[in-house]
């Protein structure tokens, strides 16, 4: 273990298992709840997934003020519209029934309703705030995917700045109810459990990972292993969907404690420039940081090696361990027909030039970078970014 002290934290109670929706009502009132806000995707709606839920609140006299525009990674100015109607609706409390954006969302929404204001830009002043409303807020995941509902972080875009930026707030209780996930299309059930993925790997290979972590991070990363193509091929398969819907919130509540990493930040470094979806950057990303780490923290690759169930002969070198880790993400990759920048219409130079990102930031966690040995240089970014181009084709 990296530290012989060390903290894990306990942040919300989480209601799991198919058909738990169906008690968000009674839970509601036992949080004195009287008028929430509902947000929900458009796509969520009609999918049906909303109905027990509002047969539940409808059944505990709970009534809602529903909001159904939601966008990729929070957009700020979205957060502040939704947070006005909340106000004029009288709204005490806030449900989201919905990917992580929408979890998201909700959370910037809760920080506004609660101090009864319209600008969420006030509380993203660049390193992440913690802020805490006094109201419930009820998190309930339709994908498997960010963790949101049992996390601290909330990633939301300043729409001003054109940047991603964290603000710390976690839910009241989180609701995980498999069946919502069930008609999660394959591509986002894709996007979002590579997403898990990395979760799972960066929080393992952690300065900060300890016990705690590391048990849920393992158990987490072996259900994706099992799971994911499964869901990505089978999206009905209800055993499947509660296997990656534990494995999400395990992740996320592993790095809870640990933070994600280089990973992470090298994913915002691809998104600024080519703008593709985080889980899919994930996925590009995690096979060239296991190999950039190898000998930084070879048991814990090795760790990771046995949860994916990569057969070693023991003679490996520890870059040739995380090889073929890359290996079995790849075949996943492929199986899940997660396509390569290339794929997106993306060149090498368009990778490559988000390397400032890695190394001037803006970081949504600031200590990321010195998870290897040294800061890296912008020669060192830039080969990574190549790297992360040329592996996947
Ligand atoms: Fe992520």
């Amino acid at each position: 273990m990296a530290n012989s002290i060390y903290r894990y934290s306990q942040l919300n109670p989480i209601i799991f298992g198919p058909g738990s929706i169906a008690c968000v009502g009674e839970e509601l009132t036992k949080l004195g709840c009287k008028k929430l806000m509902l947000v929900c995707g458009p796509n969520v709606t009609k999918s049906g997934a909303l109905v027990k839920c509002e047969e539940s609140l409808k059944a505990a006299g709970i009534g809602y003020a529903y909001w159904n525009e939601v966008a990729p990674d929070a957009p700020s100015t979205l957060i502040n519209k939704a947070a006005k109607y909340a106000i004029e609706q009288e709204c005490d409390s806030v449900l989201a029934v919905g990917g992580g954006s929408c979890m998201d969302l909700a959370k910037g929404i809760a920080i506004l309703l609660d101090k009864k204001e319209t600008e969420i830009e006030k509380y993203m002043p660049g390193p992440p705030m913690t802020i805490q409303p006094n109201i419930p807020i009820i998190l309930a995941p339709t994908t498997s995917g960010s963790g949101s509902e049992g996390t601290q972080v909330s990633v939301i875009t300043h729409d001003a700045l054109g940047q991603k930026r964290a603000i710390f707030t976690h839910a009241t209780l989180g609701i995980i109810d498999p069946v919502l996930t069930l008609t999660c299309p394959p591509s986002v059930t894709a996007q979002a459990g590579f997403d898990v993925l990395a979760h799972c790997v960066e929080s393992i290979t952690s300065r900060d990972r300890n016990p705690h972590s590391e048990v849920l991070a393992l158990s987490a990363l072996r259900r994706v292993r099992d799971n994911l193509v499964e869901c990505y091929k089978n999206g009905t398969n209800l055993e499947a969907r509660t296997e990656m819907a534990l494995a999400s919130n395990w992740a996320g509540l592993a790095f809870v404690d640990t933070d994600v990493h280089l990973g992470h930040i090298t994913c915002d470094a691809l998104s600024a420039t080519c703008h593709t979806p985080h889980g899919i950057e994930c996925a590009w990303t995690t096979p060239v940081l296991l190999k950039l780490m190898a000998d930084y923290v070879p048991e814990e690759i090795k760790k990771i090696a046995e949860a994916m169930r990569v057969e070693l002969t023991g003679t490996e070198t520890n870059l040739e361990v995380a090889e073929k880790i890359g290996d079995v993400i790849h075949a996943m990759m492929r199986e899940c027909e997660v396509k390569s920048l290339a794929g997106y219409g993306k060149t090498r130079e368009d990778a490559v030039a988000g390397a400032n990102v890695i190394v001037e930031g803006p970081h949504l966690w600031s200590k990321c970078p010195v998870y290897v040995d040294k800061p890296l240089t912008m020669e060192d970014a830039e080969k990574l970014l190549g790297d992360i181009y040329d592996s996947y084709q």
